[in-house]
C-alpha cells in the first residue's frame, strides 16, 4: 500500500504586493516565510535562520562571486539569490534554502511559489 503525499497550496497575496530587491515577510499555514522576487521568478523559504533562529527577511540580498582568471575582475552571479542573516551574516541560497558555506549540513526549507490569476501561491507540504 502506497500513501500520497498531499500538499497545498496557500495564497500570500496578490503579486503587485511583492515587489523585487527586498525580501518580504509572510505568514502562510501557521508558519513564517520569507519570499523574494527576481524578475518574473519567486523564492520562499523558512524565515528563521538556521544558526540562532534570527529572521531571514530582515537580511540583505546579495549575489555570489565566481572565481575568475587571475589579471581579470570577479565575475558576480546571481545577483539577488541569496540572502545575508541580519545576526552573523550566514548567507542562504533562496533557490534551495542551502547554506552558501555549507550546503551538504545547514539549511532551511524552501517552498515552490506559483502565480494564478494575478496571486501568488506558496505550496506547503
Ligand atoms: S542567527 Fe543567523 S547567522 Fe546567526
Amino acid at each position: 500500500m502506497s500513501s500520497a503525499k498531499t500538499s497545498t497550496r496557500v495564497d500570500v497575496g496578490p503579486v503587485s504586493d511583492f515587489g523585487p530587491g527586498r525580501p518580504h515577510a509572510v505568514r502562510a499555514a501557521g508558519r513564517d516565510l520569507v519570499v523574494v522576487r527576481k524578475g518574473d521568478e519567486f523564492f520562499a523559504i523558512r524565515d528563521a535562520c538556521p544558526h540562532q533562529g534570527a529572521k531571514l527577511s530582515g537580511g540583505a540580498l546579495c549575489g555570489q562571486v565566481e572565481a575568475c582568471v587571475r589579471g581579470e575582475q570577479p565575475v558576480l552571479s546571481r545577483d539577488a539569490e541569496f540572502l545575508t542573516c541580519p545576526w552573523h551574516g550566514w548567507k542562504m541560497d533562496l533557490r534551495t534554502g542551502r547554506s552558501a558555506l555549507e550546503p551538504e549540513t545547514v539549511r532551511v526549507k524552501s517552498y515552490p511559489v506559483h502565480v494564478e490569476a494575478g496571486r501568488l501561491l506558496v505550496e506547503m507540504g
